[in-house]
């Protein structure tokens, strides 16, 4: 039998071997019995730190399980959009969106809509017909309010309209532009709030993290609707990043400049590729352009969270989309951390909540 004695000296043993074990981080919250997450780290600061997945991803269980216990939100990679939810006209099919929330829902994580409106990804029927500005109206009316009515109460965000500016600052010539003018985006984001009156309603698109011309677009764009009374919660900057295009010009001042207009921020899908194969170099530059855009965020209050666009390497749309180029995400195809990883950690440690 064990001595008094000899049970202290067991329990101060165990102690100094958890301690040893865990992260520095750890010594700060005695209470935890595991090292602080990302999202844990974010919500110290009122943010979020999420990941988006792909319905078929959710099978490979260690990649699930993992998004479920460092993240506190997600989105669907492909599962709510129009080609998904409607693919046929008039008949919704919300399966792949709905698998997306209960497994959200099931691991504690909160869910953005995305997207309800979008040049690239529409059914057949949609694009290979002709439509009248009436009828196609009436399209975008009923999608917008059939999907957002069945997502009431299970997603905080919707991306409402998706990339509808070009480089320059010019509306995108959609089917939806050329054929309703660029009042489509008020009438769209007014059927959302009419479908559910609580959820956050943005505009979202790639190439807008910092200052510039497309940038400049939206923060018109927004300014005006808002002056309207139009319904806009939010701006969404997607940060598809490359290594080869250089950091965005003054991310801190353009997030502030949008929320200034009074209007949430999010950083919705956030990587940073490169020309493969990947060196410990480009991965040290990698890292620091994490750091920063997580640094930028944290740097303003309304800049709400921050959604990688999928976490490892082995589950990302990069390879694919763009050939010869990848290794985007902080984690390894292993789901290892890469310097990247701990540059978020890093940032997320050191900024003043
Ligand atoms: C991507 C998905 O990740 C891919 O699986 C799909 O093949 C194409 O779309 N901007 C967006 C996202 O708003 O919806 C895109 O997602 C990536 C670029």
């Amino acid at each position: 039998m064990r001595t008094p004695a000899r049970r202290t000296a067991a329990a101060l043993a165990a102690l100094l071997l958890c301690l040893a074990a865990a992260p520095a981080t750890h010594a700060a919250s005695p209470h935890r019995h595991r090292a602080a997450t990302l999202d844990d780290l974010a919500r110290q600061h009122g943010r979020y730190f999420g990941s988006a997945v792909d319905n078929p991803e959710l099978a490979d269980t260690a990649y699930s399980d993992l998004l479920g216990s460092e993240f506190g939100q997600t989105t669907p990679g492909n599962g709510m959009k129009w080609d998904a939810t409607e693919p046929r006209r008039g008949v919704f099919d919300f399966t792949a969106g709905d698998e997306i929330v209960n497994y959200a829902h099931a691991k504690g994580l909160k869910v953005r809509g995305h997207t309800l409106l979008w040049h690239s990804q529409l059914p057949n029927w949609l694009t290979s017909g002709t439509w009248t500005a009436d009828e196609l109206r009436a399209i975008l009316k009923s999608h917008i309010t059939q999907v957002v009515k069945h997502n009431r109460g299970k997603v905080f965000a919707w991306d409402v309209a998706n990339e509808i500016m070009n480089e320059d600052g010019t509306y995108r010539q959609s089917i939806f532009y050329k054929t309703l003018g660029p009042g489509y985006v008020a009438d769209a984001l007014r059927w959302a709030r009419a479908a559910d009156p609580n959820v956050k309603l943005y505009l979202n698109d790639y190439n807008v993290e910092g200052l510039g011309a497309k940038s400049d677009a939206y923060y018109a764009l927004i300014k005006q609707l808002k002056a309207e009374g139009v319904p806009v919660d939010g701006f969404g900057m997607q940060a598809h990043l490359a290594l080869q295009h250089g950091f965005p010009n003054d991310v801190r001042g353009n997030i502030r400049r949008f929320a200034d207009l009074g209007v949430d921020v999010a950083v919705t899908e956030l990587d940073i590729r490169m020309i493969l194969p990947a060196d410990e170099t480009e991965l040290a530059q990698q890292a620091d352009w994490y750091g920063k855009m997580t640094s930028a965020c944290l740097a303003v209050r309304r800049c709400v969270g921050i959604t990688l666009w999928g976490y490892s390497d082995g589950h990302s749309w990069i390879p694919s989309t763009f050939p010869g180029e990848g290794a985007a995400l902080p984690w390894d195809e292993n789901l290892g951390h890469k310097p990247a990883y701990d540059a978020i950690r890093n940032a997320l440690t050191a900024a003043r909540s």
